[in-house]
């Protein structure tokens, strides 16, 4: 499962007290992820689901062209309700359909490490790459 989200609680610091905070996700979250299971799925030989992030049919998809097996939503389901589960499978549905692709498995796995064809971007490496091309 990569990667689950612990529950941080926070300190006040006025009565120095420790506090519970939960903060719901949202989509930036899945970057972390995206990048973890496209470098570790692509050695093959795990089962890998995405936990963290997952709010829309989007983030779904790309969690799976990642490598995810499964993804788990959460936060979304909180947000929305438990029939936001449906808008996002028929969403994967459709898109799967729109792009042509025969399978859920076509999909799977297809922009990891061993697919990507910019594999480079997932690496740290390509940290002074991506700075040299910002633009303030
Ligand atoms: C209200 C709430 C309660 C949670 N309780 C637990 C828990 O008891 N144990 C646990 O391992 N994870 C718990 N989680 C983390 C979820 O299992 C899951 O890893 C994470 O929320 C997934 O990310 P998402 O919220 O972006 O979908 C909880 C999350 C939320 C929002």
């Amino acid at each position: 499962m990569l990667f689950n989200r612990f529950y941080q609680p926070d300190i006040d610091v006025e009565t120095l007290e420790v506090v519970p905070r939960l903060v719901l996700s949202d989509s930036s979250e899945l970057l972390l992820r995206l990048r973890w299971l496209a470098i570790l799925s692509g050695r093959g030989g795990m089962q890998l689901a995405c936990s963290g992030g997952v709010h829309t049919e989007s983030d779904a998809l790309r969690a799976l062209a990642a490598g995810a097996g499964a993804v788990q939503l959460v936060s979304a389901l909180l947000k929305h309700g438990p029939e936001h589960l449906t808008r996002v499978r028929d969403g994967v549905t459709r898109w799967l359909m729109e792009h042509e692709y025969d399978s859920l498995a076509q999909l799977r796995g297809s922009m990891n490490l061993a697919h990507c064809p910019d594999p480079a971007m997932f690496e740290r490496g390509n940290y002074t790459r991506i700075l040299q091309g910002w633009k303030g």
